[in-house]
Protein backbone atom coordinates (compact mmCIF):
# COMPACT_ATOMS: atom_id res chain seq x y z
CA UNK A 1 0.00 0.00 0.00
CA UNK A 2 1.42 3.58 -0.86
CA UNK A 3 0.51 6.71 0.85
CA UNK A 4 -2.45 7.42 -1.71
CA UNK A 5 -3.89 4.05 -1.45
CA UNK A 6 -3.77 4.43 2.94
CA UNK A 7 -5.58 7.93 2.93
CA UNK A 8 -7.53 6.63 0.12
CA UNK A 9 -8.56 3.71 2.02
CA UNK A 10 -9.10 5.84 5.51
CA UNK A 11 -11.47 8.12 3.46
CA UNK A 12 -13.31 5.70 2.62
CA UNK A 13 -13.69 3.96 6.19
CA UNK A 14 -14.59 7.09 7.78
CA UNK A 15 -17.12 7.72 5.00
CA UNK A 16 -18.84 4.39 5.27
CA UNK A 17 -18.31 4.84 9.18
CA UNK A 18 -20.61 7.70 9.22
CA UNK A 19 -23.57 6.54 7.94
CA UNK A 20 -23.35 2.93 9.50
CA UNK A 21 -25.68 1.54 12.12
CA UNK A 22 -24.13 -0.08 14.86
CA UNK A 23 -23.66 -3.82 13.01
CA UNK A 24 -22.17 -2.26 9.98
CA UNK A 25 -19.78 -0.11 12.75
CA UNK A 26 -18.27 -3.53 13.83
CA UNK A 27 -18.48 -5.06 10.47
CA UNK A 28 -16.31 -2.20 9.51
CA UNK A 29 -14.25 -2.35 12.24
CA UNK A 30 -13.34 -6.10 12.09
CA UNK A 31 -12.63 -5.14 8.21
CA UNK A 32 -10.07 -2.41 9.13
CA UNK A 33 -9.15 -2.84 12.42
CA UNK A 34 -9.06 -6.94 12.76
CA UNK A 35 -6.76 -9.49 12.88
CA UNK A 36 -7.23 -9.72 9.03
CA UNK A 37 -7.95 -6.43 8.76
CA UNK A 38 -6.54 -4.38 5.79
CA UNK A 39 -4.78 -1.92 8.34
CA UNK A 40 -3.39 -4.68 10.21
CA UNK A 41 -2.17 -6.65 7.73
CA UNK A 42 -0.76 -3.52 5.76
CA UNK A 43 1.06 -2.48 9.19
CA UNK A 44 2.18 -6.35 9.15
CA UNK A 45 3.52 -6.26 5.43
CA UNK A 46 5.93 -2.94 6.53
CA UNK A 47 8.45 -5.08 7.35
CA UNK A 48 9.53 -5.89 3.12
CA UNK A 49 10.09 -2.05 2.73
CA UNK A 50 13.42 -0.20 2.73
CA UNK A 51 13.88 2.03 6.44
CA UNK A 52 12.74 4.94 4.57
CA UNK A 53 9.40 3.98 3.22
CA UNK A 54 8.81 2.05 6.00
CA UNK A 55 8.90 4.82 8.51
CA UNK A 56 6.54 7.58 6.43
CA UNK A 57 3.74 4.43 5.28
CA UNK A 58 4.03 3.30 9.60
CA UNK A 59 3.50 7.07 10.27
CA UNK A 60 0.46 7.17 7.79
CA UNK A 61 -0.81 3.81 8.76
CA UNK A 62 -0.76 4.65 12.45
CA UNK A 63 -2.53 7.99 11.70
CA UNK A 64 -5.41 5.83 9.67
CA UNK A 65 -6.20 3.73 12.03
CA UNK A 66 -6.62 6.45 14.92
CA UNK A 67 -8.47 8.20 12.67
CA UNK A 68 -10.98 5.15 12.32
CA UNK A 69 -11.30 4.34 15.70
CA UNK A 70 -11.93 7.64 16.51
CA UNK A 71 -14.82 7.78 13.78
CA UNK A 72 -16.14 4.20 15.05
CA UNK A 73 -16.04 6.05 18.70
CA UNK A 74 -17.98 8.65 17.75
CA UNK A 75 -20.31 7.28 15.81
CA UNK A 76 -20.94 4.49 18.18
CA UNK A 77 -21.19 7.28 21.14
CA UNK A 78 -24.29 8.84 18.39
CA UNK A 79 -26.23 5.99 17.96
CA UNK A 80 -25.70 4.78 21.63
CA UNK A 81 -27.48 8.83 22.31
CA UNK A 82 -29.85 8.31 20.44
CA UNK A 83 -31.05 4.80 21.40
CA UNK A 84 -31.47 6.07 24.73
CA UNK A 85 -33.43 9.19 23.76
CA UNK A 86 -35.53 6.44 21.38
CA UNK A 87 -36.27 4.43 24.51
CA UNK A 88 -37.14 7.55 26.71
CA UNK A 89 -39.56 8.49 24.55
CA UNK A 90 -41.20 5.82 23.70
CA UNK A 91 -41.61 4.18 27.58
CA UNK A 92 -43.03 7.50 29.13
CA UNK A 93 -44.74 6.75 32.70
CA UNK A 94 -47.59 8.94 32.45
CA UNK A 95 -48.03 9.34 36.43
CA UNK A 96 -51.14 11.23 36.08
CA UNK A 97 -53.10 7.71 35.37
CA UNK A 98 -55.69 7.04 38.65
CA UNK A 99 -53.91 3.82 40.37
CA UNK A 100 -55.69 0.60 40.50
CA UNK A 101 -57.18 0.55 44.09
CA UNK A 102 -56.37 -3.10 45.39
CA UNK A 103 -59.72 -4.88 46.51
CA UNK A 104 -60.59 -5.88 49.73
CA UNK A 105 -62.53 -9.08 51.14
CA UNK A 106 -65.77 -8.86 53.16
CA UNK A 107 -66.45 -10.52 55.90
CA UNK A 108 -69.76 -12.91 55.30
CA UNK A 109 -72.65 -11.56 57.00
CA UNK A 110 -72.44 -14.94 59.26
CA UNK A 111 -69.09 -14.80 59.87
CA UNK A 112 -69.77 -11.15 61.38
CA UNK A 113 -72.81 -12.41 63.56
CA UNK A 114 -70.67 -15.44 64.40
CA UNK A 115 -67.93 -13.01 65.61
CA UNK A 116 -70.30 -10.89 67.66
CA UNK A 117 -72.43 -13.94 69.45
CA UNK A 118 -68.76 -15.11 70.41
CA UNK A 119 -67.60 -11.71 72.13
CA UNK A 120 -70.64 -11.45 73.78
CA UNK A 121 -70.81 -14.89 75.14
CA UNK A 122 -66.63 -14.94 75.79
CA UNK A 123 -67.33 -11.96 77.85
CA UNK A 124 -69.58 -13.78 80.12
CA UNK A 125 -66.90 -16.23 80.75
CA UNK A 126 -68.26 -18.75 78.01
CA UNK A 127 -65.79 -20.89 75.75
CA UNK A 128 -66.21 -22.43 72.58
CA UNK A 129 -66.94 -25.73 71.61
CA UNK A 130 -67.85 -27.85 68.84
CA UNK A 131 -68.98 -31.35 67.41
CA UNK A 132 -69.27 -32.91 63.71
CA UNK A 133 -71.77 -31.93 61.14
CA UNK A 134 -72.45 -36.34 60.56
CA UNK A 135 -73.74 -37.35 63.56
CA UNK A 136 -74.99 -40.72 65.28
CA UNK A 137 -78.50 -41.56 66.01
CA UNK A 138 -77.53 -41.29 69.98
CA UNK A 139 -76.20 -37.87 69.72
CA UNK A 140 -78.74 -36.14 68.04
CA UNK A 141 -81.88 -37.55 69.14
CA UNK A 142 -81.31 -40.76 71.59
CA UNK A 143 -79.07 -38.88 74.33
CA UNK A 144 -81.22 -35.63 74.02
CA UNK A 145 -84.43 -37.16 74.93
CA UNK A 146 -85.89 -38.08 71.68
CA UNK A 147 -86.31 -42.15 71.56
CA UNK A 148 -87.16 -43.75 68.20
CA UNK A 149 -90.44 -43.48 66.90
CA UNK A 150 -90.59 -39.70 68.97
CA UNK A 151 -92.71 -37.31 66.91
CA UNK A 152 -90.20 -34.91 67.12
CA UNK A 153 -88.11 -36.94 64.94
CA UNK A 154 -90.52 -36.09 62.15
CA UNK A 155 -90.23 -32.55 62.69
CA UNK A 156 -86.43 -32.44 61.84
CA UNK A 157 -86.55 -33.55 58.31
CA UNK A 158 -83.35 -35.42 58.86
CA UNK A 159 -80.77 -36.23 56.17
CA UNK A 160 -80.04 -39.38 56.45
CA UNK A 161 -76.45 -41.18 55.28
CA UNK A 162 -76.23 -44.69 54.22
CA UNK A 163 -76.10 -47.09 57.10
CA UNK A 164 -72.96 -48.11 58.35
CA UNK A 165 -71.46 -52.02 59.37
CA UNK A 166 -73.80 -51.47 62.85
CA UNK A 167 -76.68 -51.14 60.56
CA UNK A 168 -77.17 -47.40 62.00
CA UNK A 169 -77.41 -45.04 59.50
CA UNK A 170 -75.24 -41.56 60.68
CA UNK A 171 -77.11 -38.13 60.33
CA UNK A 172 -76.39 -34.23 58.97
CA UNK A 173 -76.99 -33.40 62.39
CA UNK A 174 -80.23 -31.34 62.51
CA UNK A 175 -79.14 -28.98 65.55
CA UNK A 176 -76.55 -28.12 67.45
CA UNK A 177 -77.93 -29.64 70.47
CA UNK A 178 -75.51 -33.07 70.36
CA UNK A 179 -72.51 -30.65 71.04
CA UNK A 180 -74.33 -30.56 74.58
CA UNK A 181 -73.82 -34.29 74.84
CA UNK A 182 -70.31 -34.20 73.47
CA UNK A 183 -69.51 -31.95 75.96
CA UNK A 184 -71.03 -33.49 79.05
CA UNK A 185 -69.54 -36.44 77.60
CA UNK A 186 -65.67 -35.38 77.95
CA UNK A 187 -66.12 -33.05 80.86
CA UNK A 188 -67.54 -32.36 84.31
CA UNK A 189 -69.29 -29.71 85.64
CA UNK A 190 -69.14 -26.59 85.81
CA UNK A 191 -69.88 -26.34 81.98
CA UNK A 192 -70.07 -22.78 80.56
CA UNK A 193 -69.85 -23.59 76.88
CA UNK A 194 -71.33 -21.93 73.51
CA UNK A 195 -71.56 -24.23 70.16
CA UNK A 196 -71.85 -22.79 66.59
CA UNK A 197 -72.05 -24.51 63.71
CA UNK A 198 -73.73 -25.78 60.59
CA UNK A 199 -76.90 -27.73 61.04
CA UNK A 200 -78.61 -29.57 58.15
CA UNK A 201 -82.62 -30.25 57.28
CA UNK A 202 -84.29 -31.12 54.24
CA UNK A 203 -86.36 -27.93 53.77
CA UNK A 204 -86.10 -24.53 51.26
CA UNK A 205 -88.02 -21.48 50.93
CA UNK A 206 -87.13 -17.68 51.96
CA UNK A 207 -86.19 -18.30 55.43
CA UNK A 208 -85.27 -22.00 55.00
CA UNK A 209 -82.13 -23.64 53.52
CA UNK A 210 -80.98 -27.31 53.30
CA UNK A 211 -77.83 -26.05 55.56
CA UNK A 212 -78.05 -23.47 57.94
CA UNK A 213 -75.88 -21.94 61.12
CA UNK A 214 -77.05 -22.39 65.02
CA UNK A 215 -75.47 -21.63 68.05
CA UNK A 216 -75.94 -24.04 71.26
CA UNK A 217 -75.67 -22.58 74.84
CA UNK A 218 -74.79 -25.33 77.61
CA UNK A 219 -74.74 -24.32 81.21
CA UNK A 220 -74.12 -27.12 84.36
CA UNK A 221 -72.77 -26.25 87.85
CA UNK A 222 -74.97 -27.32 91.19
CA UNK A 223 -76.58 -23.88 91.43
CA UNK A 224 -77.73 -22.36 88.17
CA UNK A 225 -81.15 -22.14 87.86
CA UNK A 226 -84.03 -20.35 85.55
CA UNK A 227 -83.42 -16.61 86.85
CA UNK A 228 -79.80 -17.10 85.24
CA UNK A 229 -81.23 -18.37 82.17
CA UNK A 230 -83.19 -15.36 81.90
CA UNK A 231 -80.73 -13.13 82.77
CA UNK A 232 -78.30 -14.50 80.23
CA UNK A 233 -80.61 -14.41 77.75
CA UNK A 234 -81.93 -10.92 78.20
CA UNK A 235 -77.81 -9.46 78.33
CA UNK A 236 -77.37 -11.10 75.00
CA UNK A 237 -80.26 -10.34 73.11
CA UNK A 238 -79.88 -7.00 74.21
CA UNK A 239 -75.84 -6.54 73.75
CA UNK A 240 -76.40 -8.39 70.04
CA UNK A 241 -79.51 -6.24 68.94
CA UNK A 242 -77.30 -3.12 70.85
CA UNK A 243 -80.94 -2.12 72.24
CA UNK A 244 -80.81 -1.84 75.95
CA UNK A 245 -84.02 -1.46 77.02
CA UNK A 246 -85.44 -4.59 74.42
CA UNK A 247 -87.87 -6.26 75.13
CA UNK A 248 -87.38 -10.14 75.68
CA UNK A 249 -90.74 -12.42 76.56
CA UNK A 250 -90.55 -16.08 77.93
CA UNK A 251 -93.18 -18.07 76.86
CA UNK A 252 -94.07 -22.02 77.76
CA UNK A 253 -93.28 -24.09 75.17
CA UNK A 254 -91.95 -28.08 74.58
CA UNK A 255 -88.54 -29.25 73.87
CA UNK A 256 -88.22 -33.07 74.55
CA UNK A 257 -83.82 -32.16 75.89
CA UNK A 258 -85.55 -29.00 78.34
CA UNK A 259 -87.72 -29.30 81.37
CA UNK A 260 -89.52 -26.54 81.83
CA UNK A 261 -88.60 -25.19 78.73
CA UNK A 262 -89.31 -21.79 77.31
CA UNK A 263 -89.29 -20.09 73.91
CA UNK A 264 -87.86 -16.40 73.80
CA UNK A 265 -89.04 -13.57 71.88
CA UNK A 266 -88.23 -9.98 71.59
CA UNK A 267 -90.46 -6.90 70.78
CA UNK A 268 -90.42 -6.17 67.40
CA UNK A 269 -92.99 -3.65 65.14
CA UNK A 270 -94.61 -4.96 62.01
CA UNK A 271 -97.46 -2.40 61.55
CA UNK A 272 -95.69 -0.29 59.09
CA UNK A 273 -94.57 -3.30 56.36
CA UNK A 274 -91.10 -3.54 57.51
CA UNK A 275 -90.61 -5.22 60.88
CA UNK A 276 -88.45 -3.62 63.45
CA UNK A 277 -86.83 -5.03 66.30
CA UNK A 278 -87.20 -3.49 69.73
CA UNK A 279 -90.37 -1.06 69.11
CA UNK A 280 -93.97 -1.65 68.86
CA UNK A 281 -96.56 -4.26 70.58
CA UNK A 282 -95.26 -7.16 68.69
CA UNK A 283 -93.36 -10.22 69.48
CA UNK A 284 -90.66 -12.00 67.23
CA UNK A 285 -89.99 -15.69 68.06
CA UNK A 286 -85.95 -15.85 67.94
CA UNK A 287 -84.70 -18.69 70.13
CA UNK A 288 -85.16 -22.11 72.17
CA UNK A 289 -84.50 -22.42 75.69
CA UNK A 290 -84.98 -24.39 79.28
CA UNK A 291 -83.42 -25.92 82.49
CA UNK A 292 -81.68 -29.25 80.93
CA UNK A 293 -83.51 -32.22 81.39
CA UNK A 294 -82.65 -34.47 83.90
CA UNK A 295 -82.53 -37.30 81.27
CA UNK A 296 -79.91 -35.68 78.86
CA UNK A 297 -77.73 -35.12 81.95
CA UNK A 298 -77.70 -38.61 83.05
CA UNK A 299 -77.36 -39.20 79.12
CA UNK A 300 -73.59 -36.95 79.55
CA UNK A 301 -72.55 -38.92 81.98
CA UNK A 302 -73.82 -36.19 84.66
CA UNK A 303 -75.52 -36.97 87.84
CA UNK A 304 -79.00 -34.86 87.57
CA UNK A 305 -79.28 -35.33 91.50
CA UNK A 306 -76.45 -33.36 91.87
CA UNK A 307 -76.45 -30.97 88.87
CA UNK A 308 -78.50 -28.60 86.60
CA UNK A 309 -78.47 -26.26 84.08
CA UNK A 310 -79.55 -24.42 81.25
CA UNK A 311 -79.25 -24.58 77.52
CA UNK A 312 -80.77 -22.70 74.50
CA UNK A 313 -80.22 -22.56 70.85
CA UNK A 314 -80.94 -20.16 68.42
CA UNK A 315 -80.21 -19.62 64.34
CA UNK A 316 -77.24 -17.84 63.40
CA UNK A 317 -78.45 -17.32 60.01
CA UNK A 318 -81.75 -15.99 61.57
CA UNK A 319 -80.68 -13.40 64.25
CA UNK A 320 -77.98 -11.91 61.01
CA UNK A 321 -81.19 -11.51 58.59
CA UNK A 322 -83.15 -9.71 61.73
CA UNK A 323 -79.75 -7.63 62.48
CA UNK A 324 -78.78 -6.79 59.00
CA UNK A 325 -81.61 -6.24 57.08
CA UNK A 326 -80.89 -9.58 54.72
CA UNK A 327 -84.47 -10.21 53.34
CA UNK A 328 -83.74 -14.36 52.04
CA UNK A 329 -81.66 -16.71 53.47
CA UNK A 330 -81.15 -18.66 50.29
CA UNK A 331 -78.84 -15.34 49.41
CA UNK A 332 -76.37 -16.28 52.15
CA UNK A 333 -75.41 -19.15 50.29
CA UNK A 334 -75.39 -18.19 46.31
CA UNK A 335 -71.64 -16.77 46.57
CA UNK A 336 -72.64 -13.59 44.74
CA UNK A 337 -69.73 -11.23 45.10
CA UNK A 338 -71.95 -8.29 44.12
CA UNK A 339 -74.05 -9.44 47.75
CA UNK A 340 -71.19 -10.17 50.13
CA UNK A 341 -70.27 -6.48 48.97
CA UNK A 342 -73.05 -4.98 49.48
CA UNK A 343 -73.72 -7.29 52.74
CA UNK A 344 -70.32 -7.65 53.86
CA UNK A 345 -68.49 -6.34 56.33
CA UNK A 346 -65.12 -4.58 56.00
CA UNK A 347 -62.06 -6.55 58.46
CA UNK A 348 -61.60 -4.47 60.96
CA UNK A 349 -57.81 -5.04 61.89
CA UNK A 350 -58.50 -6.23 65.22
CA UNK A 351 -57.80 -9.90 66.77
CA UNK A 352 -60.93 -11.77 66.18
CA UNK A 353 -61.83 -14.64 68.88
CA UNK A 354 -63.25 -16.79 65.43
CA UNK A 355 -60.67 -16.03 62.85
CA UNK A 356 -57.54 -16.36 65.21
CA UNK A 357 -54.98 -13.54 67.03
CA UNK A 358 -53.17 -12.61 64.09
CA UNK A 359 -55.52 -11.01 61.60
N1 LIG B 1 -82.34 -27.70 69.20
C1 LIG B 1 -83.51 -26.85 69.05
C2 LIG B 1 -83.86 -26.69 67.58
O1 LIG B 1 -83.05 -26.94 66.75
C3 LIG B 1 -83.25 -25.49 69.64
C4 LIG B 1 -83.13 -25.54 71.12
C5 LIG B 1 -84.23 -25.43 71.95
C6 LIG B 1 -81.89 -25.75 71.70
C7 LIG B 1 -84.14 -25.47 73.31
C8 LIG B 1 -81.78 -25.80 73.09
C9 LIG B 1 -82.92 -25.66 73.86
O2 LIG B 1 -80.62 -25.96 73.69
O3 LIG B 1 -82.82 -25.69 75.25
O4 LIG B 1 -84.95 -26.30 67.30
Amino acid sequence: MDMKEIDGLRDDLVAQIADADLAVLEELRVRALGKKGAITQAMKGLGGADPEARKSLGQALNQAKGDISDAIDLRRTVLEDAGLEEQLAEEKIDVTLPARGASQGRLHPITQTLDECIAIFGEMGFTVAEGPDIEDDFHNFTALNIPAEHPARQMHDTFYLPANENGERPVLRTHTSPVQIRTMENSQPPIRVIAPGRTYRCDSDATHTPMFHQIEALVVDETTHLGHLKGCIIDFVRAFFDIPDLGVRFRPSYFPFTEPSMEVDIACDRSGGAMVIGQGNDWLEIMGSGMVHRNVLSAGGIDPDRYQGFAFGMGIDRIAMLKYGIPDLRTFFEADLRWLRHYGFVPLDVPSMVRGLSS
